[in-house]
């Protein structure tokens, strides 16, 4: 009999769950109001300057495989853009261009995990993370950030995890993503500094993803785990989709600066995994070149952008804290609010239906809490404008008033 392979089953995204039943609903003349994926170019024009790079490109015939682990300008311009603001040091040679952080999250599971081996991941987590893990084999062993601590990681408890000697699985690697999806939350650097200590403490390659880095507001600060985890083994994973506004491009970056053992080892798995699949997207590098590289245009761009994300953010935050049903930290960083619902006030079973009714109910697409591995939450992408935001808020109310239990 032909089946499935059993690792099939961790293909879900909680991001997409919906899309199914919106695309009914449009098909019936229901305008959804669509705010379950971060996708800023559907919101945000790509700039101009990087559309006019990657119409030059391809009238330049730059339209064939490009070297698998990407343009060198491409690997120039990412190391030169690390140095400049982040800090870092590291050269082209230690940059492999893949198709958004999505390959490069395959690749890296396919590199460094065996099957029955584990990796340490923080929840709530950037969904995919468990997926791709899973699919090469992998288990999680879980990480928290606090909520009541306006989500900063619980570093102490993991550590003491660790040491109780009750994990007994291999474990490879530590992701943690920076500002974070879905939370919203940046990372002091006393807490980067605990997480460079834990990964050396336990053998553990730290894995940083700075997707967001250039999206952080509300007078927060960004540090890059490339700054501060020179001598431990560590990787960046970036790309151009959300602060080049680009996310269609399919272009992402891993980064393994250090020269010992376990990084050189894993940078000649990337370089190989890379050969496989002979090539990411040619022209969007060239775009992407261009964008980092034009360093006045790209103020521009980012600066505007930010600014009506950090407006919206807080809008739609301070709205949602009025609720009786829902309640959210405020973020300072990425785009999505993820607000606790108070489950005790509400007569749906879980977040689940929450979000299946909602759709069905209100024609507002969220994804769930659980997806992320952090249940009794819903996550809500705040890239539309202001008056599109209130409107679906409101639309939450009304569905928690009429969900709501009635009161003794
Ligand atoms: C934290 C994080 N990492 C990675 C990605 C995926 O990025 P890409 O478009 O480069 O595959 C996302 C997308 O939402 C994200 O939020």
């Amino acid at each position: 009999m032909i089946g499935l392979s059993k690792r099939s089953r961790y293909a879900v995204s909680a991001i997409r769950e919906e899309d199914l039943l919106a695309e009914k609903l449009r098909s019936e003349g229901k305008a959804i109001i669509k705010l379950n994926i971060g996708d800023p170019a559907a919101y945000f024009p790509t700039p101009k300057y990087i559309i006019d790079a990657y119409i030059e490109a391809l009238k330049k015939g730059h339209t064939d495989y490009s070297y698998a682990t990407g343009i060198p300008e491409l690997r120039k311009a990412i190391a030169k853009k690390y140095r400049e603001r982040h800090g870092a040091d590291f050269s082209e040679d230690d940059v492999v261009v893949t198709q958004g952080v999505s390959e490069a999250l395959q690749f890296i599971n396919n590199s460094l995990i065996d099957p029955g081996e584990g990796a340490v991941l923080f929840t709530p987590y950037y969904a995919p993370y468990l997926s791709y893990l899973k699919l090469s084999g992998g288990e999680v062993v879980e990480g928290h950030y606090r909520e009541e601590k306006n989500w900063d990681i619980d570093i102490d408890a993991l550590d003491e995890r660790l040491r109780s000697g009750k994990v007994k699985r291999h474990l490879k690697y530590l992701m943690v993503t920076n500002p974070n999806n879905p939370t919203g939350t940046v990372l002091g650097r006393k807490t980067l500094e605990s997480l460079v200590n834990l990964s050396n403490d336990h053998d553990l390659m730290l894995i940083s993803d700075e997707i967001y880095d250039e999206i952080v507001f509300n007078g927060a600060n960004f540090t890059s785990i490339a700054k501060l985890a020179k001598g431990t083994p560590h990787m960046i994973i970036h790309g151009a989709s959300k602060c080049y506004d680009s996310t269609g491009f399919r272009l992402g970056f891993v980064i393994v600066p250090g020269e010992d053992k376990a990084s050189t080892d894993v940078k000649r798995s990337l370089r190989d995994m890379a050969n496989l699949r002979l090539s990411s997207n040619t022209p969007a590098q060239y775009a992407i070149a261009e964008g980092l590289n034009n360093a006045a245009e790209h103020r521009k761009a980012i600066g505007e952008m930010v600014k009506r994300i950090e407006g919206q953010v807080n809008f739609a935050a301070q709205e949602i804290n009025r609720s009786r049903f829902m309640k959210t930290a405020v973020p300072n960083g990425a785009f999505y609010i993820f607000p606790r619902l108070n489950m005790e006030k509400l007569k749906v079973k879980d977040d689940k239906e929450f979000v299946q009714k909602l759709l069905a109910e209100e024609n507002v697409q969220l994804a769930r809490g659980s997806g992320f591995g952090a249940k009794d939450h819903i996550r809500i992408v705040a890239l539309a404008d202001r008056e599109t935001l209130s409107t679906a808020i409101s639309r939450i109310e009304n569905f928690c008033e009429r969900h709501s239990k009635r009161e003794a």
